[in-house]
């Protein structure tokens, strides 16, 4: 499902790069479950943009639902994503003017089309995650936790193989996060769907089949080394 080899992705700083993620090998099977933790600063966001599509690497293979995502263009990543791929931002990225069941429509519009059963599908996951009276507000008038739990509904509204969460329960209370983390895992289970969970909630972690700590992916630890200035 995922196999990276030789990635390495940097930013540009001044008159020089910034080496953010750096990684020898990674694979993840089809189906299975993976917490990804690491320290802030450590590449966590990046290396899930770069599996999303959004980033590409300065070099390295990158496989990801059976695409080369290192080998394809912005707009090929993109609908790969759209088709693939569900993904939960660290900043949520919600768009302020749609109700909350409209950003989830719009996650089905980039993917298998936001027609009567998407409608269906988008209510259902966000009553499921106690939404249900939240369909038509806006993300100014929800909770941060709230809108949180938009954003996961609207990674899940296409029924993707690859689920890409960056800390998808900060917000929520322990109760609200259990419940939420329950659903997920279970949709996954049903769907033999890949989930990569970024996390640094040890409890969240343990829920998972494997967890990866970014440290020990790394090809070298003196690039490592800047990643955290
Ligand atoms: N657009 C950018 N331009 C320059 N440097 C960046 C950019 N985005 C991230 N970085 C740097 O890359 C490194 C990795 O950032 P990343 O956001 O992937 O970390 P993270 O592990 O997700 O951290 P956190 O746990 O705080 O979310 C950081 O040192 C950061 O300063
Ligand atoms: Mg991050």
């Amino acid at each position: 499902m995922i196999r990276l080899r030789d990635v390495v992705k940097s930013y540009p700083l001044g008159d020089r790069q910034v080496t953010a993620c750096d990684i020898a090998e990674l694979d993840i099977a089809a189906g299975e479950q993976v917490a990804l933790v690491g320290r802030s600063g450590s590449g966590k966001t990046t290396l899930l943009h770069v599996l999303a599509g959004i980033l590409r690497p300065d070099h390295g293979e990158v496989e990801v639902v059976g695409a080369r995502l290192d080998r394809l263009g912005e707009a090929a990543r993109d609908r790969h994503r759209g088709r693939h791929i569900g993904m939960v931002y660290q900043t949520f990225n919600l768009l302020q003017p749609f109700t909350a069941l409209e950003n989830v429509l719009l996650g089905a519009l980039f993917g298998r089309g936001a027609g009567a059963v998407a409608r269906a599908r988008a209510e259902t996951l966000l009553r499921q995650v106690g939404l249900g009276d939240r369909l038509h507000h806006r993300p100014h008038a929800l909770s941060v936790g709230q809108v949180q739990r938009v954003a996961i509904c609207r990674a899940l509204v296409n029924d993707p193989e690859l689920i890409l969460m960056d800390e998808p329960l900060g917000n929520q209370d322990r109760a609200t996060g259990e419940q939420v983390l329950d659903l997920l895992l279970r949709l996954a289970a049903e769907g033999g769907k890949t989930v990569v969970m970024v996390t640094h909630d040890p409890a969240s972690a343990a829920r998972m089949q494997r967890t990866i700590d970014l440290a020990t992916l790394r090809r070298s630890g003196g690039v490592a080394a800047e990643a955290g200035r």
